[in-house]
């Protein structure tokens, strides 16, 4: 999953870190969001780099190995080592696997000696959080790299109560403001979409996004929000809606699984619309080949030819009235 146009870009901003060395501000920062870490990126977020489900050694390995990458994205559930099955910890894996042969343990030891990637941590239960709380909270000021606590902690669409509760919002909220202050938190939907349902059409609604603003009526911490691709082509006015109503500088991060089903064109629309500097892009390669985020010079004549005629009227409304 690499886009070859950012291997000059990255390995630049790479050079520039370890040219400053240990102990600059730039690079010792603890918890720096993603724009302040890869000093690379201008105003489009979409140029961030994914690796998806980074839940082994060997990806591990591959994925910190690789300068193309930016940003990690894992899964964490509360289960077993390979071999072991007696004790229980958290460890990197999807349900419905709760084995690995890596801890959450082991993954954070590894990243943190690394320290050239950002990682969006996917916490799949309350208890794999909870777990994992002290681990994330020993390690805090080791972490001088973007961190993204997620969980889908509100029911979504479509229908998604008929699969399954989400992440209990309070309680998930609560251990992340105590745990780890400063790092971003990625709230989701719980979806009920793609191949695994057969499930092709569906939105965000409104009363989603208004029970989302409450849930977060009280928190302060930075805030993404992960949004299905193919539910979010359909979904422009409650994504706006959400945005006007969230703290400046929160964002979102479309996402998608291989075989749903996306319109890439009214997506990348609404990419555009809500633009490029508040929205990351984590999609299977296969998709983000079929995206167009190039900034349309039309949308901008667009923009002006309304501007003039908003001027026009006033200038019209002032000599007549
Ligand atoms: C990746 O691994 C190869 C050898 O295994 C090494 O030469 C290279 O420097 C590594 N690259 C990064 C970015 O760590
Ligand atoms: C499983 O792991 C625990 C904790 O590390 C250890 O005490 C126990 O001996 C291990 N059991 C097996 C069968 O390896
Ligand atoms: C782990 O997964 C296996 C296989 O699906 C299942 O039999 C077992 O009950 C699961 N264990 C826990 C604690 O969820
Ligand atoms: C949360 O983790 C602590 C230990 O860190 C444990 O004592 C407690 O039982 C856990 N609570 C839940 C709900 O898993
Ligand atoms: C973690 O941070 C402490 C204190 O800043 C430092 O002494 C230690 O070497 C760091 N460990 C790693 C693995 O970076
Ligand atoms: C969702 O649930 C409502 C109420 O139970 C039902 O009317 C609607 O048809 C369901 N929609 C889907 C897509 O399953
Ligand atoms: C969080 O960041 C702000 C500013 O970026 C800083 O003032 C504050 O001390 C940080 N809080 C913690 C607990 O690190
Ligand atoms: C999926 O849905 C379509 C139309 O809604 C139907 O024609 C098709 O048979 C369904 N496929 C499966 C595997 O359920
Ligand atoms: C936010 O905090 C206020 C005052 O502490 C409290 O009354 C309210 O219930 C909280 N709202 C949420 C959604 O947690
Ligand atoms: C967000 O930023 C705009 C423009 O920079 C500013 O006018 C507005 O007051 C800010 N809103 C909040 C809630 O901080
Ligand atoms: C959408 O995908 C189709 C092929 O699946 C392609 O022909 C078209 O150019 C794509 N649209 C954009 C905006 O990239
Ligand atoms: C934003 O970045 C993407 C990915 O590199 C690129 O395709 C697009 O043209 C850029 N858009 C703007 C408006 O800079």
């Amino acid at each position: 999953m690499m886009r070859a146009t950012f291997t000059f870009t990255l390995s630049t901003v790479l050079l520039f870190f370890s040219a400053l060395g240990e102990g600059s501000s730039a690079s010792s920062r603890i918890l720096p969001s993603v724009t302040e870490f890869f000093e690379v990126l201008q105003d489009n977020l979409t140029e961030v780099t994914w690796e998806h489900a980074v839940n082994s050694q060997a990806a591990l390995k591959e994925a910190l190995n690789s300068s193309d990458i930016m940003m990690i994205e894992a899964d964490i559930v509360l289960g077993y080592l390979e071999g072991n099955s007696t004790f229980q910890l958290p460890v990197m894996a999807h349900p419905p696997s709760n084995t690995s042969d890596l801890s959450f343990e082991d993954f954070l030891n590894q990243v943190i000696q690394n320290k050239a990637h950002g990682i969006k941590l996917d916490f799949k239960s309350l208890e794999a959080f909870n777990a994992s709380c002290t681990i994330l909270q020993s390690r805090r000021e080791n972490m001088t790299f973007p961190v993204w606590l997620n969980a889908d902690i509100l029911d979504g669409p479509v229908n998604s109560s008929l699969i399954g509760e989400p992440v209990d919002a309070t309680k998930f909220l609560q251990l992340a403001v105590t745990h780890l202050p400063n790092a971003t938190l990625s709230l989701g939907w719980k979806t009920r979409y793609g191949t695994d349902y057969n499930i092709t059409d569906g939105s965000y609604s409104e009363a989603n996004v208004e029970e989302m603003i409450k849930t977060i009526s009280n928190v302060s911490l930075p805030i993404t929000y992960p949004m299905r691709a193919g539910l979010v082509a359909n979904s422009l006015s409650a994504i706006e809606k959400l945005l006007n109503e969230s703290a400046n500088g929160t964002t979102l991060t479309v996402w998608s699984s291989a075989g749903d089903s996306v319109d890439n064109e009214t997506l990348s629309d609404v990419i555009k619309k809500i633009g490029v500097s508040r929205v990351y892009v984590d999609v299977p390669d296969e998709l983000w080949g079929r995206l167009d985020l190039k900034s349309s010079p039309s949308s901008g004549i667009k923009i002006g030819a309304v501007a003039f005629g908003t001027l026009l009227a006033a200038f019209l409304f002032a000599k007549f009235f």
